[in-house]
């Protein structure tokens, strides 16, 4: 076991040092089963090795917000620009057209909603595998509370999912969800994300931070980041383009494209990011240039 205390401070992430690929495009995961691969290479485009997921699944806390009202309205529009479908069982069945061939990513926990005070205190599963493959889904999404009340639950569930995701070759994806009181650090997300990775998530969901190319590196599969509050297109675009730059592979964002003015072009400005390597004035560039034309 190692000590608590007494520590040597991790500081060399050897950022000049490109992670052997194992025969496979995504971090850390040649050595995962056929079906993994391919349902990876669905989350990823294995050409730019990148992800544009498109996250709706708010509602599983939030009940309707601003944005969600509709979801047949508001985001089903939106799937042919997106690689991933981020939501719940529910959302999906009852929302999004069977039609749609992007991947799906299935919110597979349960949370405290937003009447509680502190959301960390607790998660556990919220479906089965078998209603996962029944679905068509790629991966499953598992909030983790790591330093808050639900820090034991919400693990438990992430090595759970894990064990069923490996028996069929569903990729996990781990969440660093943070709460109330939770701190939103470098220091604190490096933790976080690689817990996550070392008890079996297969990519990992995160928040942008200063300092992102450590959590990059010191992650040793897949790190996406969640988008977060609603901020000018500008600056969305700004942050997707800095996590990108500094190592990850994608972002699963929700409320910066859903609750935009013009939501079909900033999710295809986000993807010029993602996809393409435009910077972030080039892909603010070609927002405006979609919404005025
Ligand atoms: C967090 O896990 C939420 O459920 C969302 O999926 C996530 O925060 C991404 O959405 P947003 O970009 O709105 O933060």
């Amino acid at each position: 076991m190692a000590d608590a205390v007494g520590n040597k401070v991790a500081k060399d992430y050897h950022l000049d040092i490109s992670v052997p690929q194992d025969g496979f495009f995504a971090k850390g995961l040649g050595n995962t089963d056929w079906g993994m691969k391919n349902r990876l290479s669905r989350l990823f485009n294995p050409i730019s090795g990148n992800s544009m997921m498109l996250a709706f699944d708010h509602g599983y806390i939030m009940g309707c917000t601003a944005g969600l009202e509709r979801l047949d309205v508001s985001i089903a529009p939106l799937c042919p620009y997106a690689d991933v479908l981020m939501g719940t069982r529910g959302a999906i069945r009852s929302c999004i057209p069977p039609t749609a061939n992007q991947a799906l990513c299935l919110r597979a926990t349960h949370d405290s909603s937003v009447l509680f005070d502190d959301m960390s205190q607790g998660s556990g599963l919220a479906l089965d595998m078998e209603d996962a493959l029944r679905m068509n889904a790629s991966a499953l999404a598992i909030q983790c509370f790591v330093g808050g009340a639900g820090e034991r639950d919400s693990l438990d569930a992430l090595c759970r999912a894990a064990d069923a995701g490996y028996r069929y070759g569903v990729p996990i994806l781990g969440v660093t969800a943070v709460g109330k009181e939770m701190e939103r650090t470098s220091k604190y997300f490096l933790l976080a994300t690689r817990i996550l990775a070392e008890l079996g998530a297969s990519i990992v969901k995160t928040y942008y931070c200063d300092e992102f190319e450590k959590v990059a590196a010191g992650c040793p599969v897949p790190i996406v980041i969640a988008g977060g509050k609603k901020l000018p297109e500008a600056d969305a675009l700004t942050m997707a383009y800095r996590a990108i730059q500094s190592g990850a592979r994608g972002v699963d964002m929700g409320r910066n494209i859903f609750q935009s003015q013009h939501p079909i072009a900033m999710c295809q400005a986000v993807g010029k990011v993602v996809h393409e390597a435009f910077t972030d004035r080039e892909a603010y560039q070609f927002y405006l240039h979609q919404i005025n034309s």
